[in-house]
């Protein structure tokens, strides 16, 4: 069953609250040490169930990892094995990055389909493309994936779909790969630009992280040197937009302290479309209730439009809009799954087909017990019986758990009512 959340709902938030490092970001950082011949530290870190799981995996390879607060230095002088552990690996949906560094060092792994969010299918052909199209041999068995090649080759490679994990993936292969590897097509998210400049301060030749085309010159083969070792987290703009639809429906203000509001810049345009007041500096932003919100087209979009990954916290703004609003998810077909559950709790939305609601506001959204299915839906009902009157019980809070650090305790200096009850 697992631990849950108790929530008094209706009651306003007021302070300041500070954005961890970034979950997407600090995974890439972990499974990008595994280039590295000496030791990596890495800074910032959040302290979330899915970064344990990646610590796990790591060292059940035989890494060395220390962690200290929120520093965790990890020595990857020795890989004692190539292949993922199975139960981990299928958990998490970042443990399929791990697995191009492993190959670009030993030149064979084996992974299971790795798992992560219920939010659509979910495929890796991508992956398996782009490593063929290095030079890699693929093998695939009931258990998983088993990858070999005697020598890894730049390659050029169109992704055919946009992909965030795809990209960070075959741009680490292809950094101890032999020759040039461009990457066309490729994601443009913070965390990739950011993973890029650390290894090329520590000696890669990474160009263009940050648009749709990537260079990589591959340092043939050998591992990198590390020159200045520490990557510090970015902070994770999800959190922070998360927070930010958190302001806009309970905010007396709240505050959202370290974050980069240029990562933001289309979900605050959205919010101040909707009439949610926003004032904002180099590193925080502040926004209010909005005596009245109105309703908006939302479409998700790869980096710098709306990420899928805010959908659902902006979906339960929009519930308390006045008027017709439309959602349309365009990057996963399951990521609407939640809406059910949401108008069980009075929401009024319809679906018209897989990737695209309407949401009719405003609703008065009514306290229940609320099963929570991925961690961006899992924080959206959270959210929602933080708004409904009355007792809420939030199930499954490991999903929550996986992304977010200690929600509860932080919403409850704000002046929320959680209580985390484990089972
Ligand atoms: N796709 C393919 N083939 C592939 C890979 C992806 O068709 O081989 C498709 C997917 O089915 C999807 C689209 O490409 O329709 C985009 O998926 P993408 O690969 O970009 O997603 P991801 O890399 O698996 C990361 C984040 C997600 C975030 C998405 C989109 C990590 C660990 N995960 O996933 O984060 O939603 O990018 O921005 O970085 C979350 O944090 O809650 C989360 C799910």
């Amino acid at each position: 069953m697992g631990a849950h959340f108790i929530v008094q709902g209706g009651k306003s938030l007021k302070g300041t609250i500070h954005v961890n490092g970034a979950k997407n970001a600090v995974l890439k950082s972990l499974a990008a040490t595994i280039l590295f011949e000496d030791t990596v530290r890495i800074e910032n870190v959040p302290l979330i169930e899915d970064v344990f799981r990646a610590v796990e995996l790591l060292e059940d390879l035989g890494i060395e990892v220390e962690r200290k607060n929120r520093t965790i230095k990890i020595k990857t002088k020795n890989l004692h094995k190539t292949n993922l552990d199975i139960n981990i690996a299928r958990s998490l949906r970042a443990s399929i990055v791990m697995i191009g560094p492993i190959l670009a060092r030993e030149k064979k792994a084996f992974f299971p389909h790795p798992g992560g969010c219920v939010i659509g299918k979910r495929p890796i052909n991508l992956f398996l493309e782009g490593w063929k199209c290095m030079g890699a041999e693929c093998r695939e068995t009931k258990r998983g994936y088993t990858l070999k090649a005697k020598k890894l080759k730049g390659c050029e490679f169109i992704f055919r779909n946009i992909s965030v994990t795809g990209t960070e993936t075959l741009m680490m292969t292809a950094v101890l790969a032999e020759g040039t590897t461009t990457l066309r097509n490729a994601a443009c998210e913070p965390e990739i630009t950011a993973l890029a400049e650390f290894l090329n301060r520590c000696g890669a030749h990474i160009e263009g992280a940050g648009t749709h085309t990537i260079k990589i010159t591959g340092t043939g083969g050998k591992l990198l040197q590390t020159r200045r070792k520490a990557i510090k987290t970015i902070p994770d703009r999800i959190e922070a937009g998360s927070f930010l639809a958190l302001g806009a429906l309970l905010g007396r203000p709240l505050k959202v302290t370290g974050c980069d509001p240029e990562h933001l810049s289309v979900p605050l345009q959205i919010l101040q479309e909707a009439g949610v007041p926003i004032r904002k500096g180099k590193d925080w932003i502040q926004v209010s209730k909005s005596r009245k919100l109105k309703s908006l087209d939302l479409k998700t979009r790869e980096y710098p439009g709306l990420p899928t990954d805010l959908q659902s916290l902006f979906v339960i703004l929009m519930t308390q809009a006045e008027g017709q609003s439309m959602v349309h998810e365009t990057v996963f077909e399951g990521r609407l799954n939640y809406i059910e559950e949401l108008n069980r709790m009075g929401a009024r939305i319809t679906m018209c087909d897989p990737h695209r609601a309407l949401i009719h506001g405003p609703t008065r959204l009514r306290a229940r017990e609320i099963e929570s299915t991925d961690i961006r839906a899992g924080l959206a009902f959270l959210i929602g019986a933080m708004i409904a009157k009355g007792e809420s019980r939030v199930n499954n809070i490991y999903q929550i758990d996986r992304g977010y650090e200690h929600i509860e305790e932080r919403l409850i200096k704000l002046g929320a009512q959680i209580q985390r009850i484990e089972s």
